[in-house]
């Protein structure tokens, strides 16, 4: 459990640029900030983040709502351990009653399996600095390849005794549950449904997610028998998902964002080096070849990518069409090249930090350039395949989002290649007439090329009054607190005028009713409820309505206003007009649906004389109704 101050003092805390900051790169657009959406694949950005309000929201897909709500959804985190992870960005002590290892397991498999890992993370760290064998075996390894013990710390290396169930024995003498055990791949179940450890007598690298939690390990053996793998890796689980992780990336994301540039490398080894050397924007793939996945993970931080390759020429050019999905993803992809069997790793061990980084700052080509030079040095004088590295080469420009970078490219391509840059241009054009109509027949991914207010916001035709119900609610949110003179001459709150005014009217949208009611309620009790009280509602779907209205503008359409003549630029300008228009126009709603149900009333109605008691009640109403327009008329158009 989590006491409700430390709650309290987490969500005052948090401020929801930090929070959101630190996975979307934000710009300030007048008086909030806005990103490229990272709960939708988008290209202009129409993710919001209000500072004041301590609020995002995405006009795009949707999504909204306070730094909790955005951890939650974004780290797949549950509400208590969206808590943890924002009190420690914040180092809020975090009092949480005792739990015993098993309680604690019992809480939810995927805190289990943090668990479990962050306490595997400590017995290998432990294995290798407090027992004889980790010492001379791993800790030795890892000082011989040129480690300082800063970096082995910083990156929590370990080692794991050489021993079938060191570690299972020790997770089960602390009370682990096997279950989690084996979930997390630290152990195996043999054929004798006997466990044993995954890892033996290997050095230890623990991967961590972004938020530096604990969610895999990969251990390098220490013998050169060609029949062991060179490296045992975690399996995937609940928590560890390949595709979606770029080891590294916890150590070094705020150094991505400020050099604004990262560094892609092979392996562990070429991390914990080129880190140590003091470039410290570096991930790697693992191995594995990168996904779409790490892609937009880096994409977040940084839109320059430096590929750091150590392959020879038969590896590059096999890897060079996957890269082709970093540039669709309108990253800039630069190459550098390490020859003659030098890795990072290798390089900066052998010729120190400064000779790398001249090294990386002179070697890096762009990758088109790159691309196009390898694949002629390829094809030699042959037409034909010169003509095939054409094609390629345009293949990879039309991907560029970007036309004025694409068209660079061609011309530099065209010199490159040498053939006339129209023949180039040509051929992209044709390309992307080509793409266009495949992506016209297949539904094509939303795209919001209007970012800010799209059609969603805008009033559509309905019979409902939803929307003028919501003009009122947002209203209310947006201005309840504030004072307006009504008569000219004294002060009033304007949320208890404009609940007082609404005594006659029945919501029917159950949020928004939920909402008036809180506000009478609130009121009776001499209690003026706020924006944030709602926008931090335990009950979900109203903290959701409260963020989307208060996140936009104005719900009803500009359009809505001007085909009633409203001038509608600055609503507080006349805060008057505003409240009352607000009023007035759900009032003349509602009027219009009670004149609609008597029409019907009389049409179903046979008996004469009912139809003209009907037909006299309709006439009342009517002039109610005349009275409300002519009302807004005078108040409202002035
Ligand atoms: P490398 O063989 O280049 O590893 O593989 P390395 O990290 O540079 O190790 P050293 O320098 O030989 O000590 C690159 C990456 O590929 C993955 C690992 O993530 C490794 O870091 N890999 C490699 C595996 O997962 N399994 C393997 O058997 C080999
Ligand atoms: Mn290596």
């Amino acid at each position: 459990m989590i006491a409700k101050e430390t709650k309290e003092k987490i969500i005052e805390t948090a401020r929801i640029e930090e929070v959101v900051g630190d996975f979307v790169q934000l710009k300030k657009r007048g008086t909030s900030l806005i990103g490229l959406c990272p709960f939708h694949n988008e290209k202009t950005p129409s993710f919001n983040v209000s500072v004041t309000k301590g609020i995002f929201k995405c006009f795009g897909c949707g999504k909204g709502g306070d730094s909790l709500q955005f951890i939650m959804d974004h780290e797949k985190y549950s509400y208590p351990e969206a808590l943890k992870y924002l009190a420690a960005k914040y180092h809020i002590e975090f009092e949480e009653t005792e739990h015993s290892p098993e309680q604690l397991i019992a809480d939810n498999n995927r805190e289990s399996l943090y668990i479990i890992s962050a306490w595997a993370g400590k017995f290998f760290q432990n294995s290798m600095w407090e027992t004889e064998e980790g010492k001379n075996i791993g800790l030795s390894y890892f000082r011989e390849r040129g480690f300082r013990d800063e970096i082995i710390k910083k990156f929590e290396l370990g080692y794991s005794p050489d021993e079938w169930d060191a570690l299972i024995k020790q997770a089960t003498t602390e009370s682990y549950k096997e279950e989690f055990i084996l979930e997390s791949g630290l152990a195996i179940r043999n054929d004798k449904a006997k466990l044993y450890d995954r890892f033996r007598g290997r050095v230890m690298f623990p991967i961590h997610n972004f938020t530096g939690r604990i969610i895999g390990f990969g251990g390098r053996t220490l013998k050169s028998d060609k029949n062991i793998p060179k490296y045992v890796n975690s399996p995937e689980s609940d928590i560890y998902h390949k595709s979606n992780v770029l080891y590294g990336l916890f150590h070094a994301k705020k150094a991505i964002r400020d050099e604004d540039n990262c560094y892609l490398v092979e392996g562990y080894a070429d991390v914990l080096s080129v880190h140590q050397a003091g470039v410290e924007n570096v991930v790697a793939s693992s191995g594995t070849s990168l996904t779409i996945e790490q892609i937009r993970l880096i994409g977040r931080f940084t839109k320059n990518v430096s590929i750091l390759y150590d392959g020879d020429d038969a590896g590059i050019k096999a890897s060079l069409r996957g890269l082709d999905m970093i540039l669709e993803e309108g990253l800039n992809v630069k190459i550098v090249l390490f020859q003659d069997g030098q890795d990072p790793d290798s390089y900066v061990q052998r010729f120190g930090s400064a000779a790398f980084k001249t090294y990386i700052a002179e070697n890096s080509q762009d990758f088109i350039l790159f691309k196009t030079s390898i694949l002629l040095k390829d094809a030699g004088n042959d037409p034909i395949k010169r003509a095939g590295v054409i094609r390629e080469v345009v293949e990879s420009i039309a991907k560029i989002p970007d036309n004025i970078k694409a068209s660079v490219f061609a011309r530099e391509c065209s010199s490159l290649m040498q053939i006339e840059e129209r023949v180039l241009i040509s051929e992209l054009n044709k390309m992307r007439l080509g793409k266009q109509k495949k992506a016209s027949q297949s539904p094509a991914p939303q795209q919001f090329e209007t970012p800010l207010y799209p059609d969603v916001l805008v009033e559509p035709y309905t019979d409902s009054d939803e929307w003028q119900e919501k003009e009122i609610v947002r209203l209310l949110l947006t201005y309840g607190h504030e004072l307006v003179q009504w008569d000219g001459i004294t002060d009033t709150y304007i949320a208890p005028y404009v609940i007082a005014n609404l005594s006659d009217v029945t919501f029917e949208h159950q949020i928004c009713l939920k909402i008036i009611e809180a506000y009478k309620t609130g009121l009776e009790k001499g209690h003026l409820p706020t924006e944030q009280d709602f926008i931090r509602s335990p009950d979900h779907e109203v903290a959701q309505m409260a963020i989307s209205l208060v996140s936009s503008p104005y719900l009803l359409s500009e359009n809505w206003y001007a085909k009633r003549k409203i001038f509608v630029r600055n609503e507080k300008e006349n805060m008057r007009v505003t409240i009352l228009g607000g009023i007035f126009h759900l009032k003349k709603r509602k009027v219009e649906h009670i004149l609609r149900n008597i029409m019907d009333e009389i049409q179903n109605e046979p008996d004469h004389d009912n139809q003209s008691i009907l037909m006299q009640r309709y006439m009342r109403v009517k002039e109610v109704e005349k009275g409300i327009s002519t009302y807004l008329g005078s108040v409202i158009l002035k």
